[in-house]
């Protein structure tokens, strides 16, 4: 088959690479061409572990290429899919559809034989049907269908969530479309992953519904935390007790400090959106909204508190700044609150992240950044772990407290014990659901 993919940022890119690993004919487009030269290059311009050698495999086998040329890319695609971004408009927690329905347009003047186009973009419900209007207007003559596709893909483990999904969701017309979107994902059907075929507009609602739900259990554990705080229980414990019924299930039961990347915090918005402009306000999806912003600033009340009132003057030496490890990703990361505080409340700054700081600099004015979490914690008063890197968890907790001046521990992350680390010298410890 042959697909071409419009979008090379994190879906489109990893998308149109394990299609080609599918063993079709891949077209990466996109606007920027400096992107495409260095894709053209072989370089993968995001952090993605195991991205790097799909392409190149498929890159050698002659299945994958990258190009500007949008219009050749779809002309004899059987199957075209939109993957370009659609940030929330600043202002009104609407997704900003200006990139879909602008690549929709421009893919229509390219079609040619019957084409299905598919949006992996996450939209808001009825774009697709919209997007068919703009395709039939700007081409009346155009023979092609609408799907809608949404992605599932975890940063850090996108490769592996696309090889082998939990499910995939195709929103077809017709069964011209679906037999299209069946070819597409053969090799996964084949393997007896599921594929649910379901109409358009359900098919948008489930990737946000799906969103706002894992959010969902990450601000109700939030909120159970504090709790346990206060009545002296354990939230580990909460937790475990809770995801051992099959009902509830045990993940996304972390407490921490507050979700963040690409998707929850702009799915959940755009969901409230589309529920306040179709009178169906999401109460449940609004306040889990209010509960994770509120989770951020009880973090910085925690760190606040070790620092006896004032973090003015005081060393924090900050480990993990990205929205969660095996990223380089800040967007919406707990940590551009929580550091900015810090920094505009008078303390000394010391960031170490494995891959956070290309995008970190420009986002953390005002903060040092080291390499190595022993060099950061000299002299420090404060250690605080906001996100779990797998280097940060088994660190040298002696070593650590032997050279900081104040040795206390803020570990958002839940990932040490109160008593380790007590042990090895630090003389205050604070976490997340959890005795202080
Ligand atoms: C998420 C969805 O998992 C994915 O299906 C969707 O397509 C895109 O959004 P991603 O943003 O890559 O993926 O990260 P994910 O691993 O889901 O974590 C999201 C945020 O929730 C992170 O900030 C993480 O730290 C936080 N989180 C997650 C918790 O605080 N507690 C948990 O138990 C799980």
């Amino acid at each position: 088959m042959k697909i071409s993919m419009i979008g090379t940022g994190y879906v489109g890119l990893v998308s149109g690479i394990c299609f080609s690993d599918f063993g079709h004919e891949v077209v990466c487009v996109d606007k920027a061409e400096e992107k495409i030269t260095q894709l053209k290059r072989g370089e993968v311009p995001i952090f993605e572990p195991g991205l790097s050698t799909v392409m190149e495999r498929n890159v050698t086998a002659g299945r994958l290429q990258f190009s500007t040329d949008l219009s050749s890319a779809v002309a004899d695609a059987d199957a075209v899919f939109i993957a370009v971004g659609t940030p929330t408009r600043r202002g009104d927690g609407h997704a900003d559809l200006t990139y879909v329905m602008a690549a929709a347009e421009e893919i229509a003047r390219a079609l040619t034989d019957y084409t299905v186009v598919v949006t992996k973009s996450t939209v808001p419900v009825g774009t697709n049907r919209k997007m068919a209007d703009i395709i039939r207007r700007t081409r009346p003559d155009a023979e092609f269908d609408v799907a809608s596709n949404p992605e599932f893909l975890r940063e850090g483990a996108a490769v592996d969530d696309f090889m082998r999904p939990d499910r995939v969701i195709v929103g077809v017309e017709n069964d011209r479309a679906q037999q299209v979107m069946g070819d597409v994902y053969r090799p996964l059907f084949l393997r007896d992953f599921p594929i649910v075929f379901t109409d358009l507009e359900s098919a948008e609602l489930i990737k946000y519904a799906a969103n706002a739900f894992l959010a969902t259990k990450i601000s109700f554990i939030n909120e159970i935390a504090a709790l346990c705080e206060r009545v002296g229980a354990d939230i580990k414990s909460v937790a475990k007790g809770m995801g051992l019924d099959g009902r509830i299930g045990n993940k996304f039961l972390h407490a921490g400090p507050g979700y963040g990347g690409s998707c929850f915090p702009k799915d959940t918005s755009a969901l409230a959106r589309i529920g306040q402009e179709h009178g169906v306000p999401q109460h449940i999806t609004e306040t889990v909204i209010h509960v994770n912003e509120a989770v951020k600033r009880r973090m910085i009340d925690k760190i606040t508190d070790l620092c006896d009132g004032s973090v003015n003057g005081k060393t924090v030496a900050v480990l993990g700044v990205t929205f969660k490890p095996n990223t380089d990703d800040m967007r919406e990361a707990p940590a551009l609150t929580i550091v900015p505080h810090l920094v505009g409340n008078g303390a000394n700054v010391r960031v170490v992240d494995p891959q956070g700081r290309r995008e970190g600099e420009a986002l953390l004015p005002g903060v040092t950044w080291e390499t190595d979490p022993y060099i950061a914690a000299k002299d420090a008063d404060v250690l605080l772990i906001l996100t779990e890197w797998n280097e940060f968890r088994a660190l040298d907790l002696s070593r650590l407290a032997g050279s900081m001046s104040n040795p206390k521990m803020a570990d958002l992350r839940n990932i040490y014990s109160r008593e380790d680390v007590l042990a090895a010298g630090f003389t205050a410890y604070d976490s997340v659901g959890r005795k202080s």
